[in-house]
């Protein structure tokens, strides 16, 4: 199989892992998570499980790519063997699912994208999801036929991905997201700029930030916290695992980590703020409180935003080009290392080229995406990726932590190679985190879940 594929540069791997880090959750999920779960309060157990689950998982997941220099499969092989291999194939089947509905939800906003051009939204916000934009099915069970204003950017999202992914890990997702995240910064930086300088704003903002320092004794508001860091530093998914096997031999990986980290808890405070401000220009507009307006998903990136844009004063196609863009670049680049996590671990274990393996994973990924872009899409999106983020990643994220640092009791090594590469000593935190924080947190997470879910 020749020379393994390895990044062009140091940068190119950063923005390559802060590509997959910054994606819909970011934009869509953090501002309303931050706010159900106390507001300004929250970001207390937020950093509190960036500090202690997200940066010292990404540190390990960092280290297995990097050391084992496989995709998650291969690299859980060589480091226990046949035992270990299944954990890999698990986060690789995991992203094989959320591939197949993300890359509609990308096709959903480059469609958005375009209508923005000559705007002319209705008034009645059901109307884009359920009316002539989307056309999706208003009542559950209702699959009907394709829609066919949705397939149309569907297929170019998977061209773009196919094109990215045949390119290579150098030529393909590096030289991609060295476009993409640059455009993405700057497209999100004038959406910000615009959104605080909207009447109204400061209400959002105040909304947004208000400290409500009693929930802070609430279960809940924890597990929120940690269940959000997991999802939205793509962890445990074997893909940073994947993307940190094409890191040379000697990289920094604890700094890596960091920036990693850090960069994407950046974009999703900036995001907070631009999507509070816009969404207290609604509330001021239509006289009511920011409560009611609100939400978070689909709701508020294919509902409420086309509303907001619609009030706008002045220039709100380019606001609203901009921000379907900025859904359309941040979902493209994490979509790419969804996509490449199964693509490694196939060429790897069945032996057969790049090109192959991307054309049967993500082939494969592309039919079964189909099954989203009929009008009755929205149920299975919503069913599978309730499914996925309630029991895929907080479980997967437990039984890798624990197999890891009690059963493989793989940290010590782990910290003896990461080391002395790096200019940020990991010690006794990252450990502690790793052997007790992480598992009993999310081990409560579990816990939490099969009781209101089964009792
Ligand atoms: N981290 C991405 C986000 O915040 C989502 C994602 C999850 C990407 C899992 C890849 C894998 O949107
Ligand atoms: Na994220």
């Amino acid at each position: 199989m020749g020379q393994r594929s390895q990044w062009g540069t140091r940068a190119g791997f950063i923005l390559a892992a802060v590509g997959s880090a910054v994606g819909l959750g970011n934009i869509w999920r953090f501002p309303y998570v931050a706010y159900e779960n106390g507001g300004g309060a929250f970001f207390i157990p937020y950093l509190f499980a960036l500090l202690t689950a997200g940066i010292p998982i990404l540190i390990m997941e960092f280290t297995i790519g990097q050391k084992y220099r496989g995709s998650a499969p291969l690299s859980f092989f060589r480091m226990e063997g046949k035992k270990a291999e299944w954990l890999g194939w698990w986060g690789v089947f995991v992203a094989f699912v959320i591939s197949t509905y993300y890359s509609v939800i990308i096709a959903w906003a480059m469609k958005y994208t375009v209508y923005s051009f000559n705007l002319q939204w209705g008034d009645d916000t059901q109307g884009f999801l359920f009316g002539d934009v989307l056309n999706l099915a208003d009542t559950p069970g209702q699959v009907g036929g394709f829609v066919p204003g949705v397939l149309i950017p569907h297929i170019l999202v998977w061209i773009i991905v196919f094109g990215i992914l045949f390119a290579g890990v150098k030529k393909g997702i590096e030289l991609a997201n060295k476009i993409f995240i640059p455009v993405l910064v700057i497209v999100f930086l004038m959406i910000v700029i615009r959104a605080v300088t909207l009447p109204g704003a400061l209400t959002g903002l105040e909304a947004f930030f208000k400290p409500d320092l009693s929930q802070l004794a609430n279960g809940t508001v924890w597990v929120a916290a940690y269940g959000h860091i997991f999802f939205s530093l793509s962890i445990a998914f074997a893909i940073m695992i994947t993307y940190s096997s094409y890191l040379p031999r000697k990289s920094d990986i604890t700094n890596n980590a960091f920036i990693t980290g850090f960069a994407n808890s950046g974009f999703e405070l900036l995001a907070g703020i631009g999507v509070f401000a816009a969404l207290g220009f609604m509330a001021v507009q239509s006289n009511v409180a920011v409560d009611e307006v609100a939400t978070a998903g689909v709701g508020l990136a294919f509902a409420v935003f086309p509303q907001i844009i619609n009030e706008f004063p002045g220039m709100n196609a380019l606001f609203g080009v901009l921000f379907f863009l900025s859904l359309v670049l941040a979902g493209l680049s994490s979509l790419i290392s969804i996509c490449e996590t199964y693509v490694a671990g196939l060429s790897e274990k069945l032996g057969i080229s790049r090109n192959k393996a991307v054309l049967f994973g993500a082939g494969a990924a592309s039919l079964i995406s189909l099954l989203f872009t009929t009008r009755g899409g929205l149920y299975f999106l919503d069913a599978v990726d309730y499914f996925i983020n309630q029991f895929g990643v907080a479980f997967i994220g437990l039984v890798e932590v624990i197999a890891i640092a009690w059963v493989f009791r793989k940290l010590d090594v782990f910290k003896e190679h990461a080391n002395p590469m790096s200019d940020i000593q990991i010690r006794g935190w990252w450990k502690f985190s790793l052997m007790y924080i992480t598992p009993l947190v999310l081990g409560y997470m579990m816990f939490d879940l099969f009781r209101t879910n089964l009792g």
